[in-house]
């Protein structure tokens, strides 16, 4: 596909093929240090990042590429009023491939609309962050040596994050796994992703209580409360510090339960558990720079690639329909002037925004 907007873009075999050549950079640290010379990656960075801008400019730079940028909501034309479509359109003079996060959903689509070069979405508002799941996935698979057959504890913060839901995309993908959703009921995962496990036949869980739970899975993805996502502040602070993990609760889980964390972490895991051969988070970071690699090279190849922006996220097919809205106010489409509003019909027959996955609710006079 010529963007990457959602991990579901990308077939189970050529994550294998993103994985396998990943391994192959970790074994060969050199092996494309021409690959991308004379080309530049622009990263655009309209919210905070340590990890996924960095990873990515390193990613390019140790490619043999260059790396332009844009940090902090202040740092572009956006902020006079241009939209992120035009961004995308002038950006694409000066750079081969895009790597953006913005606090909306559906900004990286609105983007990839109008661009002439790969639009790679490095996180979209709470909707999705698909090159983190692509690093969690390298480390699942270099841990565990499979992506199947596991029992996956997902905790914290399921609600508005990105992460987790790109990850429960990938890997109700793989043969065998189940979930054990660890949430207070306020951030409970979407019920799309419940739903959605319940018709594929995959086993899960909802529960608020991660010390039952710790003894039955072979991972656990801890994440942060997302305080940034948080109308009101008193919400945040009545949840925050809900789940701290640390060494005495981790005796708990088995030898082998591998503990992830896209990271930042604020409180949710104790540093006295870093030093537990199981907690995996700085090598998770570590491969979220080798397979932002694979993924550059894998955008730059020369091939053409097809454009994948005129579908949904399962591959239903996106059509227009002016009497339709969405009214999502975290949805790039209710603040880009001028978009193209586009819905898709989802299995169920609820017609949905291309750009949030929400259902329309409202209809234009
Ligand atoms: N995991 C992640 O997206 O980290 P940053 O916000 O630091 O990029």
């Amino acid at each position: 596909m010529k963007h990457l907007l959602n991990i579901t873009d990308y077939s189970t075999e050529e994550l294998q093929a993103l994985i396998d050549k990943a391994v192959f950079i970790i074994s060969d640290p050199w092996a494309y240090n021409h690959s991308c010379e004379g080309k530049k990656l622009a990263t655009l960075f309209f919210e905070p990042s340590t990890r996924t801008r960095l990873s990515f400019e390193a990613a390019m730079l140790e490619l043999g590429g260059r790396v332009i940028s844009v940090t902090g909501a202040g740092g572009s034309s956006v902020t006079k009023g241009e939209t992120l479509a035009d961004t995308a359109r002038t950006v694409s003079c000066y750079a081969d491939v895009i790597a953006v996060r913005h606090p909306l959903a559906g900004s990286a689509r609105a983007m990839a609309n109008s661009s002439a070069i790969p639009i790679i979405n490095a996180g979209d508002g709470g909707h999705y962050h698909p090159t983190q799941t692509l690093a969690d996935l390298l480390t699942v698979y270099r841990e565990k040596g499979k992506l199947g057959g596991l029992r996956i504890g997902i905790c914290g913060d399921l609600l508005y994050g990105r992460t987790v839901h790109s990850l429960i995309d990938a890997m109700s993908r793989y043969e065998g796994n189940s979930f054990v959703l660890i949430s207070p009921k306020e951030l409970m995962v979407p019920p799309y992703y419940t739903e959605k496990l319940g018709e594929l036949g995959i086993p899960f869980v909802q529960t608020d209580d991660l010390d039952e739970a710790l003894p039955e899975i072979d991972m656990l993805y801890m994440t942060r409360i997302q305080r940034e996502r948080f109308e009101d502040p008193a919400q945040y602070e009545k949840l925050a510090g809900r789940y701290i993990l640390d060494a005495a609760r981790m005796k708990r889980a088995s030898d082998d339960c591998i503990v992830l964390h896209p990271l930042p972490r604020v409180d949710e895991i104790s540093t006295d558990f870093d030093s537990d051969p199981r907690a995996v988070y700085f090598t998770q970071a570590f491969n979220g720079k080798i397979m932002r690699k694979a993924l550059i090279l894998k955008l730059l190849a020369g091939k053409e690639h097809p454009d994948n922006t005129d579908l949904s996220p399962e591959g239903e097919k996106l059509f227009r329909d002016d009497t339709l809205s969405c009214t999502n106010s975290r949805c790039v489409c209710t603040h880009e002037r001028g978009i193209r509003k586009e819905f898709y019909t989802d299995r169920h027959g609820t017609v949905r925004c291309a750009y949030c996955d929400q259902p329309v609710t409202a209809a234009k006079e």
